[in-house]
């Protein structure tokens, strides 16, 4: 992990070269923020060479002062047009001011913090900046033979605010630092977790990870093993993992404040740790991201490594739905009809819906617990993803006020959730003929995303209840500015926000 040292740029002897200043495209042309009380770097404003950089955002130039001045070289880096600034703006720039100064093999960056656009609370502000320098040094490389084919990797960061000596301004940019920290820390455990080979990352790998959890006092884990879900009747969960070669897992984990709590949250997570559709097999294609079916699962785990050191007034609970879902002579068949741990009976017509399966199980465990709010987070649907795209989450709920909550933590967290209706008037194509439900809709897959929803809310009681369809957002085919190809860590950033607006 990156370390951090925050300075008031008076404070500063030696600056490190180059420096990184950020900039806002004003009428096409670039405007270098952060300066308005800094004497040394008001003079470099006007020295830059700005070599045709406007400020638009993703622009980054590396070009050198007109005459002496006591730095060699300056990266600009842009960020659009100040209306259209998000915090996202700010995380994106600095990773993308992180990876210029990486490919020049340095092994510092410095950077000036710039005002930002709108009013955002500072601390939100230097929290978004600190996720953009941890994260964009994430990179996921312990399987390559020779470990980095990078340059050079960036191991400490200089962040200079304005000239003035504010202590409160000070104090606030140390707390959002911090909040990055733990954020962006939790994000890249939930990215670990999807990114390992789906053989090794296995059922019993995952539970054994979130154990690890424990170690904070304030956690605890216990993880329900085949037996324990038999004599539970969690017949779903078993369904699904009965043709894989490891047995599947119910995780619990609760994490309790030092104080009263607030409220009881729930999370639960779909952790399917490969979805090769079962018998109802996926084409090769569609399988090979298939890892990353644990997102959901992953996520929960990562906000529970943040909790331990955020320390909240709420009590969280934590089910993580582990199995893997494999096709094989003891396969579950479509046809197959399970009871989940309500009593309610399902028949499997496609085994490839399975994680509809291990959440039913998962969500009346959790409601029956009586919390005060219950959120899954599945990447349950494809048809999300066909939906919304690989930057936008599907969230449904019964509680309109629950899902304003997440999709406010959302965008500060630089996560985007979109609602769907739970229309009821399609809840009868979740009905069987000779089961209570089925585990799929209508036959040409209509409102594909919605029916998953709909299926998961005949095993809540009335809880207010979200449903996170992370299917696009859980996984990126790109490198994206501060996440690699590969697992995203979505919505991690988003739920520690909410549980913290609480
Ligand atoms: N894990 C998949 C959904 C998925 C697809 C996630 C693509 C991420 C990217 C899920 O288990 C699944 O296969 N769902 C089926 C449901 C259908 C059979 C009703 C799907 O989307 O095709
Ligand atoms: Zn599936
Ligand atoms: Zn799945």
């Amino acid at each position: 992990m990156i370390e951090t040292k925050l300075s008031f740029i008076k404070d500063v002897k030696n600056l490190k070269n180059p420096v990184v200043l950020f900039a806002f495209q004003n009428n096409g042309e670039a405007s270098i923020q952060g300066f308005e009380s800094s004497e040394p770097l008001k003079a470099l404003a006007t020295m830059v060479k700005l070599d045709g950089f406007k400020g638009n955002d993703g622009e980054v130039l590396l070009t050198r002062p007109k005459n002496d001045t006591p730095f060699e070289r300056v990266f600009l880096v842009g960020l659009g047009k100040k209306e259209d600034f998000t915090l996202d703006t700010l995380r994106r720039a600095c990773a993308r001011a992180l990876k210029a100064c990486e490919l020049l093999g340095l092994k510092e960056i410095t950077l000036l913090a710039p005002k930002a656009g709108k009013a955002f609370a500072f601390d939100l502000e230097f929290q978004a900046l600190g996720e953009g320098i941890f994260l964009g040094a994430y990179r996921f490389d312990r399987y390559k033979a020779k470990s980095s084919d990078h340059k050079g990797l960036i191991e400490k960061a200089h962040i200079l605010l304005g000239d003035n000596s504010d202590s409160d301004l000070l104090e606030k940019a140390k707390a959002g630092l911090k909040r990055a920290r733990i954020y962006s820390e939790a994000t890249m455990l939930a990215r670990n977790l999807i990114n390992e080979p789906p053989s090794r990352m296995n059922p019993e790998q995952l539970a054994a990870e979130a154990k690890q959890l424990a170690k904070s006092g304030s956690i605890t884990v216990t993880i329900h093993e085949k037996k324990e879900l038999e004599k539970l009747g969690m017949g779903a969960i078993l369904g699904v993992g009965v043709g894989g070669a490891v047995p599947p897992r119910l995780v619990e984990m609760i994490y309790k404040p030092s104080g009263k709590a607030k409220k009881i949250i729930a999370l639960v997570g779909k952790g399917i740790t490969f979805d090769s559709g079962g018998l109802s097999l996926k084409p090769a294609q569609s399988m090979e991201t298939m890892k990353d079916d644990m997102s959901g699962a992953a996520a929960v785990a990562g906000v529970f490594q943040a909790l331990a050191e955020l320390k909240p007034n709420v009590e969280v609970r934590g089910y993580l739905a582990i199995a893997e879902n494999m096709p094989g002579g003891r396969a579950q068949k479509p046809g197959d009809v399970l009871k989940a741990f309500n009593g309610k009976t399902i028949e499997v017509l496609n085994t490839d819906a399975e994680g509809r399966l291990v959440l039913a199980d998962a969500l009346s465990y959790a409601s029956s617990k009586k919390p005060d709010v219950i959120i899954d987070i599945a990447t349950l649907t494809g048809a999300c993803v066909v939906a919304l795209g690989h930057l936008v989450s599907a969230i449904m709920t019964n509680d309109k006020s629950l899902s304003e909550a997440i999709i406010n933590a959302g965008e500060q967290a630089g996560e985007r959730f979109w609602p769907l209706p739970l229309v009821k008037e399609y809840q009868q194509d979740v009905k069987s003929k000779i089961a209570d439900l089925k585990n799929i809709g209508g036959r040409r897959g209509e409102a594909g995303t919605i029916i998953g929803g709909l299926f998961l809310q005949e095993f809540v009681t009335d809880i207010p209840w979200a449903h996170l369809d992370i299917a696009g957002p859980s996984w990126t085919d790109s490198d994206t500015p501060y996440c690699p190809t590969g697992g995203t860590g979505h919505p991690v950033r988003t739920l520690l926000r909410y549980l913290e607006n609480l």
